[in-house]
């Protein structure tokens, strides 16, 4: 079963608490989301891969760690996860992004993916799926299939809020991928909003309704 991390510093816990705010202009929910996925990723990154180089410092040569930079994909579920790839790649500015779009069919209510675009080496990558809320989990779990069916391995799934019900469903049907949330809230309402959640992430990032 992959791990679930829920995070307890005070930055992400104060900086989620004015994301929810129905106040929050779409600018600083903007700036906060990006914040906060770049602490976050912090954490996120702890078990990157790294390697030795070889260096000369002004006094002498020397070997010390370095990030595989190169060996890292971004993948935002469209269209809200966006809002955190910046913070993503304010950590690793040399990850590769890729991108998948989903929709839910009116009749079936099954994912359907409209647009999957990744680095063609995904399968060499670590990979983190970004999307603000995993509600019921089935666009996230969606997408993680699309992206194994094409070769993606090491999957990390990073959400800002997270509802029960959501981490139930990835868990179960990705028990290989580690899940990062900045808050677990109580329950999904009978919209499959998150409660007491954001609202729609998508429509507070980008201003629409
Ligand atoms: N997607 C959102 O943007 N918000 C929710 O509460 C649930 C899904």
């Amino acid at each position: 079963m992959g791990n679930v991390y829920v995070f307890d510093h005070p930055l992400i816990q104060h900086k989620t608490a004015m994301l929810r705010m129905a106040e929050t202009s779409v600018k600083d929910f903007r700036e906060l989301v990006k914040e906060i996925a770049m602490l976050m990723g912090y954490e996120a990154t702890r078990k990157l891969p790294l390697e030795e180089v070889k260096i000369t410092t002004p006094i002498c040569d020397t070997s010390v760690n370095m990030l595989k930079g190169e060996d890292i994909a971004i993948v935002p579920i469209l269209r809200a996860g966006l809002g955190m790839v910046d913070g993503m790649l304010a950590l690793v500015p040399n990850a590769k992004v890729g991108h998948v779009g989903l929709y839910r069919d009116p009749d079936t209510h099954e994912p359907v993916e409209y647009y999957c675009k990744l680095p063609n080496d995904i399968e060499k990558r670590e990979i983190f799926v970004v999307d603000p809320m995993l509600a019921t989990g089935g666009s996230a779990s969606a997408a993680i299939d699309f992206i194994k069916a094409r070769g993606g391995k090491r999957i990390i799934f990073m959400c800002l809020i997270a509802a029960p019900e959501g981490i139930e469903v990835l868990q179960k049907d990705h028990p290989d991928v580690d899940i990062f949330i900045a808050a677990k809230d109580e329950k999904l309402n009978e919209n499959a909003y998150i409660v007491p959640g954001l609202g729609d992430a998508g429509d507070r990032l980008y201003g629409t309704k």
